[in-house]
């Protein structure tokens, strides 16, 4: 039996709504979030189910205790919003900086430490960073610096907030995600070509992966990447 929620950050669309979606069709009380409370409830409707929707922006941490005030026992808390910033330190866009760091480093921490009255001893916690932490490219100076940071949050979490388990997952860029479905195909073939599966990773896999460090109660602590190989070139 479940124990409560399944609470996705980020739930309206991409990685986090597929998410969302494997556990609705299961019946699952599921939460989806986002920054506009209108659009998540969409969202939430179109997932199905029992779903509903929240909105609060990350960016604004403040605001987000009031947000989640309502929220019963959770029993898997996944974190995967992102606002993309393109920033180099050359060409240095502070306001966007700010934004995406305050986001996923001091909004995700705010979101757990105002959901943890409600996350009992055998739940989990699963947050998004990504591959741009190890394979940084022009433009993700800040995507790559969260994504660092995220790895260093999984392991003071899983030290502070033990028994309950913190993982993260790293996937390379996921080809059918709508971040990326129509990129240029020039582009998409330099990736294939530097991946060693010989095709971009899917939604699926990452939800695949997602749901085995949540639900297997012996994996925390660590940082999977999903990547089809692609650490290893
Ligand atoms: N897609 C990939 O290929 C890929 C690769 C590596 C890592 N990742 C990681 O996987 C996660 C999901 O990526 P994705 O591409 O699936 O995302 P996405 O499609 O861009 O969706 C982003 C989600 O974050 C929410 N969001 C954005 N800014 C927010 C804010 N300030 N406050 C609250 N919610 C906010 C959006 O909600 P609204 O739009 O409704 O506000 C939406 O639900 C991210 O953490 C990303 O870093 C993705």
């Amino acid at each position: 039996m479940a124990n409560g929620s399944v609470v996705v950050v980020g739930g309206t669309q991409g990685l986090g709504r597929e998410l969302a979606q494997s556990y609705a069709g299961e019946g699952r009380d599921v939460i989806v979030t986002g920054r506009d409370q209108a659009r998540a409830e969409t969202a939430a409707a179109e997932i199905g189910g029992s779903t509903r929707g929240i909105g609060f922006d990350l960016a604004e941490p403040h605001s987000i205790a009031a947000a989640l005030a309502e929220v019963g026992a959770v029993e898997h808390l996944v974190l995967a919003a992102i606002e993309r910033d393109v920033n180099s330190v050359r060409d240095y866009k502070i306001d966007v900086a700010v934004r995406l760091a305050t986001m996923k480093l001091v909004g995700y921490t705010e979101v757990i430490h105002v959901l943890l009255p409600q996350l009992a001893d055998d739940s989990s916690i699963l947050i998004y960073g990504g591959l741009a932490r190890d394979r940084p490219y022009p433009g993700s100076t800040t995507v790559t610096t969260v994504n660092g940071g995220v790895t260093a949050l999984v392991r003071t979490l899983v030290i502070e907030l033990a028994p309950r388990r913190v993982n993260a997952i790293h996937p390379a860029i996921v080809g059918d995600s709508p971040q990326w479905i129509d990129m240029p195909a020039e582009r998409h073939d330099a990736l294939v070509a530097r991946t060693p599966i010989g095709r971009l990773v899917t939604m699926a896999e990452v939800v695949e992966a997602s749901r085995f460090l949540l639900e297997n109660a012996a994996i925390n602590g660590i940082n999977l990447p999903v990547d089809g190989g692609w650490l290893c070139m």
